[in-house]
């Protein structure tokens, strides 16, 4: 008896210990972003990026802290959001050019006129402590404000202050506002203080981050992000049967677009039913070069068209894909968005919109395990009455780089999070649990013993030995 209940403890926290295990993975993974800056006329010490890709630890952000601290004003203003990823910067955030759109106008406009600081990538345990990092650096208590009680404090420049404002990141429920409306409304917020802060002249430095990322998925399993996705693909390529070369487009001589795909189909509906045509073998492989007039690329643009003869009946047929590239001002970098992908046939067209889903850093290439115009699109008919109606496209395993091209071998591939959609991780933690449970029950069932002695009603009462 005790033996079984020893073991049946041991599986307990054998059960509790990697289901821990997995949320603690998954907690100190998890990153956002963090903007600091300070009024104008004001520079901070100056601060040296870190590389792409790093997430900045809690001792690192102190050190930056530190630094800045030096010299930028000890009136600190802290806007903390419940949830913050770099995606909302490149999702709702306007580009250079293009302001009506965006959702932060007034952190735009106050980034402008002073020196400040992006870390794109800051793990959340370590913003989470900001606040407590901050009181420590300033040596005061933090105030937790709303710009009504802001206009009534009277700041003194000798005197640090920390000031925190809360915003939210999703709407309370009932009113079905949208996320870029909900940023926008802080944007809103943060702009009122600001204007507050300069009918004083007290100087401040002001810092925007999040407690927690608003999309979870990809942070939380960065590696499949990154490493993963690429390790997958290499792997692919170097250990199976398709290790083909990527179509290549060279302007000047110098390769400029790559793109490689397992499957690139069209499909036309015709007369009740969706006819399939796989480019992919006209396209990729062995002795395969598809012609690639009309192709360009300068430095913000580039436009990969290929062209094919008798497709679905169609004497001549070309699918295009349009790219370009910006800077967005908030992630203070540049990123590549494929705009556009478009079917030319007999003269009709045939355009399908990507902007906003399909997006890399420029310096880096896009792979997608299925990009798609219908389940779960990327791509969407430009109009509702432009022939991309008719039309449905799909590509799997599908990697384009149209920018900074270097050799002809794909930079370093930033995913999109199709392959593992929060779905597919759902459906796997779940099927681990449940594996874990019937393993445990199926351990218990065995430890289960016949009992060797029975009880005898007419006999004297068994006794059971306790030091069994
Ligand atoms: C700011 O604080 C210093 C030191 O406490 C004090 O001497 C000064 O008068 C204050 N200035 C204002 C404008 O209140
Ligand atoms: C690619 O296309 C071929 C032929 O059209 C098809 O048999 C295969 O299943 C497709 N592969 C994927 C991953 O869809
Ligand atoms: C690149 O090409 C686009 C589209 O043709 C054009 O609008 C843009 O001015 C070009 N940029 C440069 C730097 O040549
Ligand atoms: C597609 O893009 C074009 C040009 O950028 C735009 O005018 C149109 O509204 C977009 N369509 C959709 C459905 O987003
Ligand atoms: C990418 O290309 C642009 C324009 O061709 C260039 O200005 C930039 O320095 C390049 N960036 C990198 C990281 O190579």
């Amino acid at each position: 008896m005790a033996a079984v209940r020893m073991s049946s403890v041991r599986s307990a926290v054998m059960l509790a210990a990697v289901l821990l295990g997995v949320f603690a993975a998954g907690q100190c993974t998890e990153q956002v972003p963090l903007l600091m800056w300070t009024s104008s006329g004001f520079s901070s010490a100056p601060w040296s990026d870190p590389a792409a890709g790093h997430t900045v630890s809690l001792s690192e952000l102190q050190s930056y802290l530190n630094t800045a601290f030096r010299s930028a004003p000890h009136n600190v203003l802290l806007f903390f959001q419940d949830k913050l990823s770099v995606d909302d910067f490149t999702k709702y955030a306007g580009v250079f050019g293009n302001k009506q759109g965006s959702a932060f106008p007034n952190l735009e406009m106050n980034l402008q006129s002073s020196s400040s600081l992006f870390l794109p990538s800051v793990s959340s345990s370590a913003s989470a402590s900001l606040p407590t990092l901050l009181q420590d650096e300033l040596n005061t208590a933090p105030l937790y404000m709303d710009p009504d009680t802001l206009a009534q404090l009277r700041l003194n420049a000798s005197l640090p202050a920390l000031l925190i404002f809360n915003l939210p990141y999703s709407s309370s429920g009932a009113d079905m506002m949208s996320v870029k409306e909900v940023l926008s409304g802080n944007d809103e917020v943060i702009g009122q203080v600001l204007r507050i802060m300069g009918n004083q002249p007290v100087p401040y430095t002001a810092i925007y981050t999040a407690l927690r990322p608003s999309r979870v998925i990809e942070e939380v399993f960065p590696e499949v992000r990154s490493v993963g996705a690429r390790s997958l693909l290499q792997y692919r390529r170097e250990g199976s049967p398709a290790p083909y070369a990527p179509v290549e487009f060279k302007e000047r001589g110098s390769t400029c677009i790559l793109l490689w795909a397992k499957n690139l189909t069209v499909s036309e509906y015709r007369s009740g039913k969706w006819e399939r045509h796989n480019l992919g073998p006209k396209t990729f492989g062995e002795g395969v070069s598809p012609k690639l007039e009309g192709s360009f690329c300068n430095a913000t643009h580039s436009r990969l068209v290929l062209n094919y003869e008798n497709v679905l009946s169609y004497r001549s047929f070309k699918l295009i894909f349009v790219m370009s590239q910006r800077h967005y001002k908030v992630s203070a970098r540049r990123w590549f968005t494929m705009d556009r992908v478009q079917l030319e046939y007999d003269g009709k067209t045939a355009s399908f919109n990507g902007s906003r889903n399909i997006y890399a850093p420029a310096e880096y290439s896009y792979r997608c395990h299925s990009v798609t115009s219908f389940r779960y699109p990327q791509l969407t008919p430009r109009s509702a009455k432009d022939g991309a109606n008719d039309w449905r496209v799909a590509f799997d395993d599908f990697q384009i780089q149209g920018f900074n091209v270097t050799g002809t071998e794909f930079s370093y591939a930033s995913d999109c999070a199709g392959f593992f959609t929060p779905g597919i991780w759902m459906g796997l933690l779940t099927s681990a649990l449940m594996v874990l449970l019937l393993t445990y029950g199926l351990h218990m069932i065995m430890q289960l013993h016949t009992m060797d002695r029975f009880d005898d009603p007419k006999g004297p009462a068994i006794s059971v030995p306790q030091t069994e």
